[in-house]
């Protein structure tokens, strides 16, 4: 499966303006538990820089742009996140780094599950471990 999975959202349009809707088990490949949103990101930050257990997540950059890194432990792929209208799928297992957040930029992501700090992998280290003993159980 590709490294990089994007999600062209259908946008409804009208003599008003622009709207994407976005729904479980439909454009968004898992049922949303929770949404949040990362904005006023400092200049040179980097965010995420983890991986999930189990937890599967869709970011949309609603506004403004940033780039985000993706790595399954083997390759590593980056995609420029700049418009409402495009998501990135993040499965379960990717290592995943924000980069490069424009001032105004608001990242949305819609998560699969609740917080939950046990979900995270937080050392590249262990992010490799976990991969190999996955992939050669
Ligand atoms: P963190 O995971 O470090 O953000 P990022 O991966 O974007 O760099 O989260 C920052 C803080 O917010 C941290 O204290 C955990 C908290 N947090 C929640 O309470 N709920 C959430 O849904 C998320 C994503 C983070």
């Amino acid at each position: 499966m590709s490294l990089i999975q994007l999600i062209n959202f259908d946008v409804k349009g009208d003599e008003r303006g622009l709207l994407v809707a976005l729904e479980s088990n439909s454009n968004v490949p898992f049922d949303i538990k929770r949404v949040y949103y990362v904005f006023d990101t400092k200049g040179g930050v980097v965010r995420g820089c983890h991986a999930h257990k189990e937890i599967k997540q869709v970011a949309v950059c609603v506004h403004g742009h940033c780039r985000m890194l993706m790595d399954d432990g083997i390759s590593k792929a980056d995609v420029v996140l700049d418009s409402p209208e495009l998501g990135i799928f993040i499965d379960r297992l990717q290592w995943h780094e924000m980069h490069d957040f424009s001032e105004d930029c608001v990242l949305l992501v819609l998560a699969s599950d609740y917080y939950h700090e046990s979900d995270y992998i937080r050392e590249y280290d262990d992010f490799i471990k976990r991969v190999n003993s996955h992939v050669h159980p």
